[in-house]
């Protein structure tokens, strides 16, 4: 998936930010080294500190996170949560999950995190409002049911975000047929004109939507 910010101005960005907690920095190395290519699939330093700020100012207390991988973005969220505060991973990978929790087991925010396995529609069905943030960043073929299941179980003042919106920037392109960037070219159109909500799209990474309810 191509970069769709300038690699200096991204590298320029993530050095300006605050350092990530050890942990994040230790579960994003074990990544790399073990999932090679598919490490792409860490948000990494500069998202997490932005879910990480979110949480903060959202003053967010329940967090729903469809897509654990290996953990860094539940640890980066959580690490922001009160200590009451409580984060369901949702996760369909038990060879994810297994690094995830070794990570999160070992982390000062572990009594606040719970990974769920299993298909993350069925998941969310069984889970309860609500939600005072949800971050979608799981199949892109479902994007469009999450944000769905999702929406009405999100606190009057939650936000819901969902990553990697401009997809490499494959998004602008029509003839782009793979399912994957129909999918999110599809809710990213359907999204400007939700009347129910507020969506704001951020070029930050691949791309995060922020979502609130009018
Ligand atoms: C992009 S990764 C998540 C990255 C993670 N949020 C992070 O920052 O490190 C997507 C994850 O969603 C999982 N996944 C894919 N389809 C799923 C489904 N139907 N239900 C639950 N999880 C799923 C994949 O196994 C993968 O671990």
């Amino acid at each position: 998936m191509p970069q769709i910010v300038d690699p200096n101005i991204e590298r320029y960005a993530a050095e300006h930010t605050t350092a990530e907690p050890p942990e994040l920095r230790s579960v994003a190395d074990e990544t790399r080294q073990k999932f090679e290519s598919r490490a792409g699939m860490l948000t990494g330093k500069l998202e997490g500190a932005f879910l990480r700020t979110l949480v903060a100012i959202t003053g967010a207390r329940r967090v729903v996170e469809i897509g654990t991988f290996t953990g860094y973005s539940a640890m980066a969220m959580a690490s922001a949560l009160p200590p009451d505060g409580t984060l369901v991973t949702l996760e369909v990978s038990a060879e994810h999950a297994e690094v995830a929790r070794r990570h999160i087991e070992a982390s000062p925010w572990s009594n606040r995190i719970e990974i769920r396995m299993g298909p993350a529609l069925d998941s969310l069905a069984t889970l309860d409002g609500p939600f005072d943030l949800v971050f979608i960043d799981a199949d892109k073929t479902n994007y469009r049911n999450y944000y769905e299941a999702c929406l009405p179980k999100l606190a009057e003042r939650g936000v819901i975000a969902i990553d990697n919106v401009l997809w490499g920037g494959a998004v602008l392109d029509p003839s782009d047929t793979s399912a994957d960037t129909r999918a999110i070219a599809e809710l990213n159109d359907a999204l400007a004109v939700d009347e129910r909500v507020e969506c704001v799209m951020l070029t930050i990474r691949d791309g995060v939507s922020l979502i609130r309810r009018r």
